[in-house]
């Protein structure tokens, strides 16, 4: 039974997958998929930047204070529940899930992340999460500073004109959610340009920058369609399954 496969593949896959890669690149449809087949736990870790930015919004508190930003994370407990779809995620145990994708928290996100206090409260907490295994975790830094020993590791990316365009539908999709965002859809050049501003960001900042690490399998996805890049992320996972059964065969 199929239920009974996955239980099982469950209690072995006790691994950590790590995607990287910038907005738009497809780390969370490949993630979802990954988490479903394989039978492991899904974790956004930018969920968790965008509660934080969230309750600095709402706090007033300026996004380049760093000091102010530093205590406030001290004092901010920040959860991801695995969902079907997406991670429900609790910020100080209030359901935020709904109010973290509109642009305005996007833009904090970007911002606050840029900060070690900030970034060394999250990685804690990722940590934490994945330290028994079972998961897959997306972000920007999980396979070169989170889980810098995950099992596999995958580094999604493409032209940021594919990804401006995948970011736009899927912003049509789900709509704008939460009162900051009763605004009309932005033209795809306005999403194409805010997301090379945080691409820009991501890479430079001098913590934990965005970039593969060195033993990460590189997936250019930009001339693939989603449901290639897929299949590909897939065929690594199971090459590493593989290499890791034929190990255990020769012991
Ligand atoms: O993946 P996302 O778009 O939800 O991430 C929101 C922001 O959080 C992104 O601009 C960069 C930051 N982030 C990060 O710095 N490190 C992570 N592991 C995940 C996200």
């Amino acid at each position: 039974m199929r239920a009974d496969k996955t239980s099982e593949q469950k209690s072995k896959l006790n691994i950590v997958v790590a995607i990287d890669g910038p907005a738009g690149a497809g780390k969370s449809t490949i993630a979802r998929h990954l988490a479903r087949h394989f039978g492991l736990l899904n974790l956004e870790t930018g969920a968790m930047y965008r509660a934080f930015a969230l309750k600095a919004l709402r706090l007033d508190v300026p996004l380049d204070d760093s000091a102010a930003l530093g205590r406030l994370a001290a004092e901010t407990d920040i959860r991801l529940e695995p969902g079907d779809d997406e991670n429900r995620v609790l910020l100080d145990g209030e359901d935020v899930t709904g109010q973290i994708r509109n642009q305005v928290v996007t833009d904090a996100a970007s911002r606050v992340s840029i900060f070690p206090l900030i970034r060394a409260a999250m990685v804690k907490r990722q940590q934490e999460m994945g330290s028994k295994g079972g998961v897959v975790m997306e972000g920007r830094d999980i396979g070169t500073v989170v889980f810098p020993n995950a099992e596999v590791k995958i580094f999604l990316d493409a032209a940021p004109e594919v990804r401006g365009m995948r970011r736009y539908d899927q912003i049509g999709q789900i709509g704008q959610r939460g009162p900051a965002d009763a605004k009309p859809l932005p033209p795809p050049e306005d999403v194409i340009r805010d997301l090379r501003a945080r691409d820009e960001r991501d890479r430079n900042r001098a913590d934990s920058p965005l970039r593969p690490a060195s033993d990460a399998f590189l997936l250019d996805s930009t001339n693939l369609t989603l449901d290639e890049a897929v299949k590909a992320a897939e065929a690594a996972v199971n090459a590493w399954l593989a290499k890791r059964e034929m190990a255990d065969s020769q012991r």
